[in-house]
């Protein structure tokens, strides 16, 4: 697919000091990642999401919770990093300085060699305790669990510290982001000078609030993304094209 960039946008990143990402399900589509508003699929068709993702859903039927997690966990671990993915590595190093905020919980990013990866919404492939016994302040993340069997509640993995039961490392519905990937979302965001939001919704908050934030800041804002969002009205720069094809385009104009 060709893509053409705004001069303007190019401009903007070729002075620009510090550049912010964040990045939301719409990137890993193209590595075969569904996105969150998408339609399930298949054995999961009848659920939301949101009704899964949640405190409330994991203390109703933890087992079902787990067998989702656990099919998620087998997706991205089958998925592999796209162009996308792997065009904010070398966007990363066109810039003086650089800072990749997440919202997907895949480690796509990191596999495609992005480092400092602010993972604002955890990381699926680990595991916590689900009262996080070791008291306030981040959990500590334990192997992910890789079988879990179908039946019950006597096999689901279980803290070896207090013998409650694991719970996947990611933020669920209503839950508060982790207080170090807030604080660095947000130093980035207050030292920025171009924010790039790639692939997400602009629906949920406090990640939503980035762009909003950058822009108080003085940063120009620039959104990749095949269709609107609310973000889009307040954006310098739009390019209506899927991440994978959007994304390589401006590094190699950047390159030339
Ligand atoms: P959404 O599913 O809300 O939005 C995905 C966005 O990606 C949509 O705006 C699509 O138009 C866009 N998109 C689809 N394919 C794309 C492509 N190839 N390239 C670029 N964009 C594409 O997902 P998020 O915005 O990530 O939170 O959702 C935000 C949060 O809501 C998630 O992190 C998750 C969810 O609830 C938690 O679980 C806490």
């Amino acid at each position: 697919m060709a893509v053409s960039v705004p001069a303007g946008l190019l401009a903007a990143l070729a002075s620009a000091r510090h550049v912010v990402a964040l990045t939301g399900s719409g990137i890993s589509a193209e590595s075969g990642v569904p996105t969150f508003r998408d339609a399930q699929t298949g054995l999961w068709a009848k659920f939301s999401p949101e009704q899964l993702a949640t405190p409330e859903a994991f203390a109703r039927d933890p087992e079902l919770v787990w067998r989702w997690y656990r099919w998620r966990r087998d997706l991205v671990a089958r998925a592999q990093p796209n162009a996308g993915h792997l065009a904010l590595v070398e966007l990363a190093a066109l810039v003086p300085a650089f800072a990749l905020v997440t919202q997907n919980v895949d480690g796509l990013h990191q596999r495609a060699g992005s480092r400092d990866v602010v993972e604002f919404h955890g990381n699926i492939l680990v595991d916590r305790c689900s009262v996080a016994c070791e008291g306030p302040g981040p959990a500590r993340a334990l192997p992910a669990t890789t079988s879990i069997a179908s039946t019950g509640d006597d096999e689901l993995p279980r803290c070896t510290a207090c013998g409650a039961l694991l719970r996947p490392g990611v933020v669920w519905f209503g839950e508060a982001i982790p207080d170090a990937a807030l604080i660095a979302a947000h130093r980035a965001v207050r030292e920025c000078d171009v924010f790039i939001s790639i692939g997400t919704s602009s629906l949920v908050f406090p990640a939503a609030g980035l762009a909003s934030d950058a822009r108080r800041a003085g940063a120009a804002l620039i959104e990749i993304n095949p269709s609107p969002t609310p973000l889009t009205a307040a954006a310098d720069f739009v390019i209506e094209a899927p991440a994978g094809a959007a994304l390589p385009a401006i590094v190699a104009a950047l390159r030339r």
